[in-house]
């Protein structure tokens, strides 16, 4: 059985976020997702997300090819929740090629190509602006 395991915001989930999780399940048998609580995303983006924590954790649930959920409060705690998920793979988007090679002492740790032109950021701009 091979765990893997991913974060991510997933604020007004759009088709990007579908196709990474895709790909995340489909290197494993189990996937693990952590969702950044809105504090973390505070923190991390200096933004609050426009769908609150519990529905983000909800809506990735929901998913066929997301088998457990948590919220991920800090950054830093990668490798715990590594360990604590007995995850085999790590997975993240390009846009952090580089920055968790330091959890590949504990596990695979795979960067997936983020699907173009499309982001939370750009669709809340376009939206501001309609
Ligand atoms: N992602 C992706 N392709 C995109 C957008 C996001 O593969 N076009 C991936 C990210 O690399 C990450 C996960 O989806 O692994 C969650 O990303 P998140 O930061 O929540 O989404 P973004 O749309 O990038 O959000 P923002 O614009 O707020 O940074």
């Amino acid at each position: 059985m091979t765990t893997v395991i991913t974060f991510g915001t997933f604020d007004v989930f759009h088709i990007g976020h579908l196709n990474i999780l895709e790909r995340a399940r489909a290197l494993g048998d189990k996937l693990i997702v952590g969702v950044s609580s809105d504090a973390l995303n505070m923190r991390k983006k200096g933004r609050w997300p426009i769908y609150r924590e519990n529905d983000r954790v909800q809506i990735i649930a929901g998913l066929k090819c997301v088998d457990e959920v948590f919220l991920e409060e800090s950054l830093e705690e990668k490798m715990t929740y590594i360990r604590q998920h007995k995850a085999a793979i790590l997975v993240m988007g390009d846009d952090w090629q580089g920055r968790f090679d330091g959890c590949s002492a504990l596990c695979e740790v795979v960067y997936l190509e983020r699907t173009p032109s499309i982001s939370t950021t750009s669709i809340i701009e376009v939206v501001k602006y309609l």
